[in-house]
């Protein structure tokens, strides 16, 4: 099962899909509370903890990704604590980029609340590795992603005015931005457009894909070709058919939310 408050989620799903041929999804999105990134700390972990509980009663899944930054840097523990089958979180990419990172300037853009957290704190103060790493809470870019993907874009001078604090001139250029929000890679070509000078963009999908290789692999060896289905949970019971069948999930595939 892979979860995230929207449609961010379909960036890792696209991802981990790709590498488990064969094996059976259900991707949820808990869009009637998007955006997470908007949440008290306790709402949040209460509600995808009594969520989940729903979802693992109902479907058994043996494993649920975490496909959002907002819930994973706040949510996982409590997950862990509660349930007994493997979660993999998603959390800001902050160790290769830094690793990788020639100017030793790296940029992490989230939501508000990802960029707030300790946890993203401390990830800084574990993995910097020297460099200067600059915090960038966006307001708005997880929803105008939502936007662009339900055929509503969005001008260049908004898309801009969220970017823009990523980059820092002051000795030596950013050249690295994490992008610690699984919507923002559904921007890709336009934030690469909009970047004053190019930088690396570090989408954690293909970590992401590879962890869950690693903890289902024996499961599900199942030969590729041998095509797995996925469904998907709307929150809200509005599924927006025609965005999940460019991800390849194909309509008559989403169920009834629960009790939401
Ligand atoms: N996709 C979520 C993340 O990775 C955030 C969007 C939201 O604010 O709900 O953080």
């Amino acid at each position: 099962m892979v979860f995230d408050s929207g449609l961010g989620g379909l960036t890792v799903y696209r991802e981990v899909a790709a590498v488990c041929p064969g094996t059976d999804f259900l991707y949820v999105a808990d869009d009637a509370a998007f955006p997470y990134g908007g949440m008290k700390e306790a709402s949040l972990v209460a509600r995808v903890v009594a969520l989940m509980d729903e979802l693992i009663k109902a479907h058994r899944p043996d494993l649920v990704v975490i496909a959002c930054n907002t819930a994973s840097t706040i949510v996982l523990p409590h997950l862990r604590k509660a349930f007994t089958l493997p979660f993999v979180g998603t959390v800001p990419a902050i160790k290769p980029a830094c690793a990788g990172s020639v100017t030793r300037r790296v940029s992490v853009l989230g939501t508000e609340a990802t960029v707030k957290r300790e946890y993203t704190r401390a990830l800084i103060r574990d993995y910097a590795q020297g460099c200067e790493v600059t915090l960038v809470g966006s307001k708005q870019l997880a929803a105008y992603a939502e936007a662009e993907l339900n055929g509503s874009p969005i001008g260049d001078d908004a898309l801009r005015e969220e970017i823009l604090p990523c980059f820092r001139e002051d000795s030596g250029r950013t050249d690295t931005i994490v992008l610690a929000c699984t919507h923002y890679p559904l921007l890709i070509e336009r934030l690469r457009d909009l970047s004053p000078w190019p930088v690396k963009f570090i989408d954690p999908a293909p970590a992401i894909a590879r962890r869950v290789v690693d903890l289902l692999g024996s499961v599900h060896a199942a030969p590729a070709g041998n095509g797995g289905t996925t469904r998907a949970i709307f929150t809200s019971g509005r599924a927006p058919e025609r965005v999940l069948a460019r991800f390849g999930i194909s309509s008559g595939k989403t169920l009834a939310p629960a009790t939401r």
